[in-house]
């Protein structure tokens, strides 16, 4: 099956999915955006409401933000990422995803990261970093480094742009310098 068909086919069953009851208050399911043959697969949190109401992961004032970092790298989000979240379905009030919710939407995650076989997998901040990394890790400790996961993929960790919308500056040693660091390693990386 071509990999299109099998996300298809994966896409619909988190449709129909009433796992948790993030499902039950959900406009839409919010999967992925994105190539799905890129070379780098991120993975945000949660989707939050915009998100919960176009269907389209990152689009929000926090995706917004994202879009121009990479962008500003030499990045197209569009044809260079695939992205997708932690859980598929919007938590109420934004809140933080519960390690359970996690969990019984990991299947699908993990599904989606064989399916397109990524050559790095970014995780997009702290909620994203501790599902695959553990719960003590600390993002400002971590970003930037590189791991391996799975079936040995190189793996790093980004601010999440929530937390860059806070954090304005742009000089050196900032948040949003730090970020743009760690994608022009990535870029570096893959080409
Ligand atoms: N924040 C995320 O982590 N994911 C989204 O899709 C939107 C905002």
């Amino acid at each position: 099956m071509y990999k299109e068909e099998e996300l298809n086919k994966l896409k619909k069953e988190c449709v129909n999915c009433k796992k948790c009851t993030l499902s039950e208050k959900r406009n839409n399911i919010v999967f992925s955006d994105g190539n799905e043959n890129a070379k780098i697969l991120l993975i945000g949190e949660a989707p939050g409401a915009e998100e919960d109401l176009s269907g389209i992961p990152f689009v929000g004032r926090a995706g917004k933000l994202l879009t121009k970092l990479i962008e500003e790298c030499g990045f197209s989000r569009k044809n260079d990422f695939y992205i997708c979240n932690t859980v598929k379905c919007r938590p109420p009030e934004n809140r933080i995803p519960t390690d359970e919710e996690k969990k019984l939407c990991e299947n699908y995650l993990l599904s989606q990261i064989k399916i397109v076989n990524p050559k790095v997998i970014v995780l997009c901040g702290a909620t994203s970093a501790k599902s695959f990394l553990g719960n003590k890790i600390k993002i400002s400790q971590i970003r930037g480094n590189w791991y391996k996961l799975f079936d040995n993929i190189d793996t790093t960790v980004i601010f999440h742009p929530s937390y860059l919308l806070r954090n304005h500056s742009e000089e050196e040693g900032s948040p949003r310098w730090l970020t743009k660091q760690d994608l022009m390693k990535i870029k570096d990386f893959i080409s």
